[in-house]
């Protein structure tokens, strides 16, 4: 029997890139019926219109100004800003480099994370990101943490459908040496870095088949909702 949510209910998953969030988020989502809302395509939207304005990516007022007022729409597999749909131009390695210093913004990170906020105060919510079991919701009803092998992190990034350019034009290990980039940045930044809340169930998913993945977390939102 699926788990009963209770209306106000956040699930948080977080973890290192590649480690299989989006597909397993939007996956229990669609199992628990909550909405889906993925924290990282709002730091890359942010990013995205900053680019095409032409703004200085060291400008954190201007860009924490621009996180505050940018028209967002974030659906199960569309991103919309301003109108435009930019599910995939997000997803390019200028904007994975470009978003990952974005995010070390602190005015960037409270603007967002305030919106992050009301989003759960619409209903019962998946939500994924790097912070969201340490800072967004520290209430969160259930907390999982994903991670996977740098390699099998790397080859999933590769062969992300979801991006514009494939494993042809980027070999695996510029992506494997761009992803520790990144996740050195995510790690190491002095607010919200990404971390494992101390209440996190950790959740390995190297070598494990996504409905397996799937069928862990649904078992670990039904025995932490049932503990509550
Ligand atoms: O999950 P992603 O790769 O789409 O995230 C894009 C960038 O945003 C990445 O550098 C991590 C950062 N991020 C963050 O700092 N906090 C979040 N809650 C989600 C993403």
């Amino acid at each position: 029997m699926e788990a009963k949510v209770p209306f106000q209910s956040v699930i948080a998953i977080d973890g290192p890139s590649g480690a299989g969030k989006g597909s397993v988020s939007r996956a229990i989502a669609r199992a628990l019926g909550c909405r889906y809302v993925d924290t990282g395509a709002m730091y890359r939207a942010v990013t995205w219109l900053a680019v095409q304005k032409g703004l200085s990516l060291d400008d954190e007022a201007a860009l924490s100004a621009l996180a505050g007022r940018v028209r967002l729409t974030l659906e199960e597999t569309t991103v919309t800003v301003e109108g435009h749909d930019v599910t995939s131009a997000i997803r390019t390695r200028e904007i994975d480099a470009a978003a990952a210093r974005v995010a070390r913004m602190p005015a960037v990170r409270a603007v967002l994370v305030a919106r992050q906020r009301a989003y759960a105060a619409d209903g019962r919510i998946v939500m994924e990101g790097r912070d969201i079991g340490t800072t967004v919701f520290p209430e969160a009803d259930v907390k999982v943490y994903l991670d996977a092998s740098p390699g099998e992190r790397a080859a999933r990034r590769a062969s992300d459908p979801a991006r514009e350019s494939s494993i042809s034009d980027a070999s695996l290990s510029d992506v494997a040496s761009a992803l520790e980039a990144r996740d050195r940045s995510d790690r190491t930044r002095q607010i919200s870095p990404l971390a494992m809340a101390d209440d996190a169930v950790l959740v390995d998913t190297t070598g494990v088949p996504l409905e397996r993945v799937v069928e862990r977390v649904l078992a670990i939102v039904r025995e932490r909702l049932a503990a509550r």
